[in-house]
Order: structure tokens, then sequence, then C-alpha cells
């Protein structure tokens, strides 16, 4: 159990881990690549860990090495059958990215994950890679994990996506790369294009028209990568600065690839103080430090088109909205219903223990505030983004708030509660 006090102010200079996302691609296309390639500044989060475990698994050798990892890559076609069940854990990215590449695997392979994982929807991915060629099956027709994959050579296809997923469209892009002609996804709205850019990065450059990228078959090379700070982790502390008056904040390499920025772009709206300074880039990502200085937030309205681009950042949104002097209303966010929990379902109930008067709407949250939060017993639902969105809440609240199944943060961001010490004033 995680115990929160209110606090003064946030105030400081920090980093954040790897990006968890980016982390995930570096592991899985160094392993795909031909020759070794050396990763530092990966995620130290227990999702990736399920990534470079189901990679050793295959056969890869990943050796700690100096500040990172390396990973002796063995092409496109060099992964061996596993002789045991590949564990996806708690990840998503892993389980569905994971497919893609195995659906291109002249083997079996069977993949499975914790009680949260094997309940999400996994015919996302199922159903396009079948009709690439590859065998895929899983329970309750397909629907779930455990999912048994028997891969081999695939055909190329075009694909829409109902719905606006980086993790979809990477693993029917992973799967493309077996494929004997090229691979479209077409989504609604543009996701986080981080497989686009690392691809290229690797040596595999793609083609995108809009929102439709193409990649055809190739060979990608080892490469050194340098994995930015996660925005998705940044974000409980930029919110936690940004809305409290007095508070001032650094967060030094932030990744801010702009499929990813959206929570900055709806905290200015909100009225918060960000600026950037230092911008660079790292591999194929654009990074940069944020410097936060807090205020009194507004609410407003998200639009929809800007959800993608801050699916993971709306638990702590919705805190941020709670502490906001006005309504706010997110809508189009239809898919926080099945991530790790159910986040609409979960910030609405935990917020609600706190003293928010907040409404699960059919796809979103509306939240009326500014609310004098009191502190009480919330759980985390085993979801790391609830636990530590309640954490930040807690920072507000007078008593205490105590956070059940705290562990779980450990998923993306192990040092989290370390790192708030050391900067909550
Ligand atoms: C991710 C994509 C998003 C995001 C997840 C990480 C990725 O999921 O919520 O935390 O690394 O591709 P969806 O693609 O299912 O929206």
């Amino acid at each position: 159990m995680l115990i929160i006090h209110k606090i003064g102010k946030i105030f400081g200079t920090m980093t954040v881990p790897g990006d968890k996302s980016i982390s995930h691609r570096a592991v899985m296309l160094a392993a795909i690549s031909k020759g070794k390639s050396m990763l530092e500044g990966l995620s130290d989060g227990q999702d990736c860990l399920s990534t470079i475990h189901c990679f050793r698994a295959l056969g890869i050798d990943i050796i700690p090495k100096g500040q990172g990892l390396e990973i002796a890559g063995k092409g496109l076609y060099g992964l061996q059958e596993p002789l045991e069940i590949l564990d996806a854990g708690n990840s998503g990215t892993t389980m569905r990215l994971l497919s893609g590449i195995l659906a291109g695997q002249n083997f079996l392979s069977i993949l499975t994950g914790d009680q949260s994982l094997r309940q999400r929807p996994m015919d996302r991915v199922a159903l396009p890679l079948k009709q690439m060629g590859a065998h895929v099956d899983g329970r309750v027709a397909g629907k779930y994990a455990p999912l048994v994959i028997r891969g081999g050579t695939l055909q190329g296809i075009t694909w829409q996506t109902p719905v606006a997923s980086a993790q979809i469209k990477s693993a029917i892009l992973l799967a493309g790369l077996y494929a004997t002609d090229q691979t479209t996804v077409q989504e609604p709205i543009l996701s986080r294009d981080h497989t686009e850019r690392m691809l290229a990065h690797f040596g595999m450059p793609v083609e995108r028209r809009g929102t439709a990228v193409t990649v055809s078959s190739g060979i990608l090379e080892g490469q050194y990568l340098k994995v930015p700070g996660d925005i998705s982790s940044a974000a409980f502390f930029i919110v936690a600065a940004a809305a409290q008056p007095g508070s001032q904040l650094v967060i030094k390499n932030v990744g801010l690839n702009p499929t990813r920025t959206g929570i900055i772009d709806v905290l200015c709206q909100m009225g918060a103080d960000i600026k950037i300074d230092n911008r660079s880039s790292s591999g194929s990502e654009e990074t940069g430090d944020l410097i936060i200085q807090g205020a009194t937030l507004q609410g407003t309205e998200v639009n929809p088109k800007i959800v993608p681009r801050l699916i993971d950042e709306i638990p702590v949104l919705a805190v941020a909205a709670a502490l906001a002097q006005g309504v706010t209303r997110i809508k189009g966010a239809a898919e926080l219903k099945v991530k790790e929990s159910n986040r609409l379902a979960a910030m609405a109930s935990e917020l609600r223990k706190m003293g928010v008067k907040i409404c699960e709407l059919p796809d979103g949250l509306e939240i009326e505030g500014p609310t004098n939060l009191r502190g009480t017993a919330v759980n985390s639902y085993h979801d790391h983004r609830i636990a530590m969105a309640m954490a930040i809440c807690g920072l507000f609240a007078q008593g205490e708030t105590m956070i059940a199944d705290s562990a779980c943060i450990d998923i993306s961001f192990p040092g989290f509660y370390s790192l708030l010490r050391q900067v909550a004033r």
C-alpha cells in the first residue's frame, strides 16, 4: 500500500526512465536485425522486462553492457522455436507486437499473460495476421490469450483499423517485414509512430500517406539507440507541478514525439505554464527539457481527435480536471475501457471517493472542479497508471490517501515514489 500526504508544492530537477513504447520496439527490432545493437536508457519497468524475457526464450542473447544492453540480433529468420510458453505479463505491447513477429516464423509459439492481459482483446491483431496467412488461435473463438501462433510465409495486406492503435498498426507492420508483397495499415487518426521511425532507424524506411503507412520486406541492421525519457511517466509529475501555484519543476530529456505530446497541449489549453528547452533528438525521436511552473487550471473540452496523442495520460488528466475551475469533458476515449483496467470506470469510481464530481460517459469522462479533495482508501485495479494518478491526486488532498495494491506501479515506473519524495515540498 502507498500512503500519500498533502504537499505544499513540487520543486526541483529530475529525469524519468526511458520511454516504454520505444524500449519494447528497440528490443524487438534489435533481436530481428542482423548484427549487434547497443541499447541505452531502456525502460526499467516490468513490461519491458517481459519483452526481454520473451526474446531470450526465442534464443536471442541479451546481455548488460556498460550503460545498457547489448543484443545479438539474428536477422528476420534467426529466432528459435521456444521450448516454453512466452509470458507477456501485464504488457499489451509485448503480446501484440510480438504476435506480429511470430506470425512470420515457421514454428509454433504460445503466448500468455497475467489475468488482466488475458482479458484484453487480441482478435484485433489475430484477424489481420490470419488474413496475412498465419495460423492464430486463442480462447473464446480466438479473442483472448493464451494465443497459439503457427507462422510462416505471409502475404501483404491492406488493413483498415477501426480504432487508432499503435499496437495493432505495429503488429501488422512487423508481420509485413515477412510478407511477399507490401503491407499497408490505414488508421482513423494517427497513433504513436515509434515503430515507423524505428524501422527507418534500423535501415527499413516505411512510406506514409496521411494516416496510411506501408512497409515491404527487407533486412534490418543492428544499431546504437538511446531511449529518451517517457512522457507518459513524466505526465504524473507535469500535472503535479502544473496544477499547484508556486511549483517549479524541470524534467530533463523527455521524448517529445508529436504523436505523444497531447498532454502538454491539453494542459496548456487549461492554462498550464509549460515550456520546452534544449530541443534535440535521439535516434529518430525528438527530445527536450520541460519547464513547468504551477498555475490555477481551467476546465476544458478535450477534442476526440487529440485522444490518441494522450491515450495513456487520461487518468492523470482527470486529476488535473478535478483541480481545475469549471467543467472538463473528455470524449472519444472508449479505448480506455480495454486498457490494463477499465480506466474510465476506475477513475470515475476512485476520484468520486475523494470528493470529485465526475460522471462516466460512454466514451469518456465529465469532471467538474475545483474539488476540496479528501484523502481516503482507494484502489489501483492492479493498473499502474491508475495507482500513480491516484497518488498525484493524494498530493492535493486533506488527510491520508491510501492506495491499495500499489506494487503494480513497477510495471512502468519502478522509481516513481522515490522521485516523488525528491521533488515534493
Ligand atoms: C502502446 C500503444 C497504446 C498505449 C500503450 C502502448 C504502444 O495502446 O495505450 O500503453 O507502445 O504501442 P493501443 O495501441 O492499444 O492504443
